[in-house]
């Protein structure tokens, strides 16, 4: 955390890319988009297969031991048997923020019909905003888009 700009962790959930075996699109786009909405100070990516005990200990360490500001992950939001990361993610949150989940939901549905097939969520951890958006740079761009104008009010109202 710095008074020159937030702090954004980015969180690729992906078994496949964890291996290798799939190039991560979705992480970039995520520093790419809040870069373009908010004045960002540092932006760290992390790649970790689909594993919520993993989600939930780097969470809490970027949120509450490194003081991010701001923690994006994407993937694992759907309905896949390893689709975890909405559970692994309420399991930290303390306090829940539906209105960004509404927002990236309607935004989501005037896309695609599959929006409703995400169950992201977002809410606080310590002094950090998480917020899940679905695995593809098109999700990434079209959800963080819907909830950016509001990160930076949030984040002063968490201190
Ligand atoms: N939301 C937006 N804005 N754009 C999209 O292309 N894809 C949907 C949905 N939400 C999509 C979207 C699809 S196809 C799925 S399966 C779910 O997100 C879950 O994606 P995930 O499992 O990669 O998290």
């Amino acid at each position: 955390v710095t008074k020159k700009g937030l702090a954004l962790a980015w969180v690729t959930l992906s078994d496949k890319g964890s291996q290798g075996l799939r190039a991560d699109a979705a992480g970039p786009a995520i520093a790419e988009t809040c870069a373009a909405s908010l004045p960002l100070a540092l932006a760290q990516g992390h790649l970790i297969p689909d594993e919520p005990a993993e989600l939930r200990a780097l969470l809490l360490d970027l949120a509450v031991t490194q003081g991010f500001d701001l923690i994006v992950t994407t993937g694992g939001t759907g309905l896949s048997p390893r689709d975890t990361t909405p559970e692994a993610t309420l399991g930290v949150i303390e306090k829940r923020l539906p209105g960004f989940e509404t927002a990236m939901l309607l935004a989501s549905l005037a896309k695609t019909p599959h929006a409703m097939l995400s169950r992201a969520t977002a809410g606080t951890v310590g002094r950090a905003i998480v917020i899940n958006v679905p695995g593809s740079p098109k999700a990434v761009r079209e959800t963080l888009a819907a909830v950016m104008a509001a990160i930076p009010h949030g984040l002063d109202k968490l201190r």
